[in-house]
């Protein structure tokens, strides 16, 4: 007797998300408010294929991703290949190849899906999706001012106030200016980092105490404690106030604050877990006490293109998720109510009224309206019942008398309203009908 076969699972692979129509149409939504924020800003959107060298990553990446959180597989030719853990490598890399034609400055932008291996908790999954917006070939502030504006704006486009996110900027330079002035090892130095770079996720005792073990000189703690938790450029130790990274973060805000970017703190806390950025980075954080975490960041990178042997065209970027962006939303019930893309459903009542109903869907599609046809052999009012299920905002039934006088009851689902319209007044009604009477469906 053969064995029963094992039953696959209908889950998807650990850490990565299906999506139904419902949250398809909630990442669609975040994909084209990212898209339409960006493009306002003059960015043009480039791609690329999610499989690349692993090499790639292996120069600047920085080594948690590459060592612990990269997808790697060889291919038949023995080449080692990686599932993309990020963008920025890639943009480099089109960046490097076209140099010399393509006009500097440009700004770039791409919203391709991301894998890392990580263990999947709230706001980190194994794929997302990721707006990398990112301009070349400025070598002032102003491309940072310019970049933080975008963040800004696309936060605003999701419905947010700038009271319910805050835009954490620090500078590597001035991190450096830190570790200089200490003389730290480089290997101290990528301790230190490390510490500074869990500081929110760990309590202030625990934090001493690595800093303590790592930097074994109490001065040494402290200096890098004060240096850390400054509120102001003014605030940190002479030496390091008196630098140019200093001087340049220092501008940087007062640049953002001055032209109506309230919403910026200097926290030299944020170090951003990537070896190649070169100045200034940032990181955005949701003010909500229930979701008090980064959302999204980024920086400048000015020596990437060093990886091709090209000569440097300096950069700046950032990257935003949707995993974060979606706890944001939902966080602030910023969320939009889901409809379906379908606005009409044609049920059918009576013989013949199928293929009647097919003309008018016809008619009404070259109009630009989306409309389905029942091609259940169900009662009208489950008919109904399964277009309001499909969450479709509205509804005609044609049954005898429609089709001898071509007058259609039109009627929307979430209030029940209806108006009796003549087939080419249709188009016109749904959409009136539609703004006079916001539809509001939860899934
Ligand atoms: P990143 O900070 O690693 O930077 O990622 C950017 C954003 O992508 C994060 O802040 C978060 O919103 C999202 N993200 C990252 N990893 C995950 C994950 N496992 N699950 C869900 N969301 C995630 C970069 O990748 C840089 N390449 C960004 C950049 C562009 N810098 C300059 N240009």
């Amino acid at each position: 007797m053969s064995e029963k076969p094992h039953a696959l699972s209908t889950d998807p692979y650990k850490g990565v998300r299906d999506f139904y129509p419902e949250d398809m149409y909630v990442l669609s939504y975040i994909i084209e408010t990212m898209r339409e924020a960006t493009e306002r800003f003059g960015y043009l959107e480039y791609g690329a294929s999610l499989l690349e060298p692993a090499e790639l990553y292996e120069a600047k990446t920085g080594d948690e991703i590459v060592n612990q959180e990269m997808y790697t597989l060889t291919d038949q030719g023995e080449r080692r290949i990686a599932l993309r853990p990020e963008m920025t490598p890639t943009l480099a890399r089109l960046v490097a190849k076209r140099r010399l034609e393509l006009g500097f400055p440009i700004r770039l932008f791409s919203i391709p899906n991301v894998f890392r291996y990580e263990r999947p908790q709230r706001g980190r999954l194994r794929e997302h999706w990721q707006l990398n917006a990112d301009i070349f070939g400025v070598e002032s502030i102003e491309a940072e001012y310019d970049v933080i504006a975008l963040a800004a704006h696309i936060m605003h486009s999701f419905g947010a106030s700038d009271a319910d996110f805050r835009i954490h900027v620090s500078d590597r330079g001035v991190t450096q200016a830190l570790y200089d002035h200490l003389n730290l090892s480089e290997e101290t130095r990528i301790a230190v980092g490390r510490i500074i770079d869990r500081k929110a996720k760990i309590d202030a005792a625990t934090f001493h105490s690595q800093l303590t073990e790592a930097l074994s000189d109490e001065a040494a703690v402290e200096t890098v404690c004060s240096v850390v938790e400054a509120e102001a450029v003014e605030a940190l130790p002479q030496e390091i106030r008196d630098t140019d990274a200093a001087h340049r973060l220092d501008a940087l805000l007062e640049t953002l604050k001055r032209r109506g970017i309230a919403n910026v703190v200097p926290d030299l806390s944020i170090v951003r877990g990537f070896d190649y950025y070169t100045g200034p980075v940032f990181e955005v954080f949701d003010t909500h006490p229930d979701n008090n975490r980064s959302l999204f960041g980024g920086g400048r990178y000015d020596n990437l293109l060093e990886i091709f042997d090209a000569e440097p065209v300096p950069a700046v970027g950032f990257g935003m998720g949707d995993v974060t962006i979606r706890d944001f939303l939902e966080t602030h019930n910023l969320v939009p109510h889901y409809t379906a893309t379908t606005d009409l459903f044609l049920c059918t009542i009576a013989d013949g009224s199928r293929e009647h109903a097919q003309q008018l869907a016809d008619d009404l599609r070259a109009q630009g309206v989306n409309v389905e046809v029942n091609l259940a052999d169900k009662k009208v009012g489950d008919q109904v019942k399964l277009a309001d299920k499909h969450a479709i905002p509205f509804v005609i039934c044609i049954g005898e008398r429609e089709m001898e006088t071509h007058e259609y009851t039109l009627k929307a689902l979430a209030s029940g309203s209806e108006r009796v319209v003549t087939a080419d007044a249709i188009a016109d009604a749904l959409y009136e009908m539609w703004q006079s009477d916001p539809l509001d469906y939860t899934p």
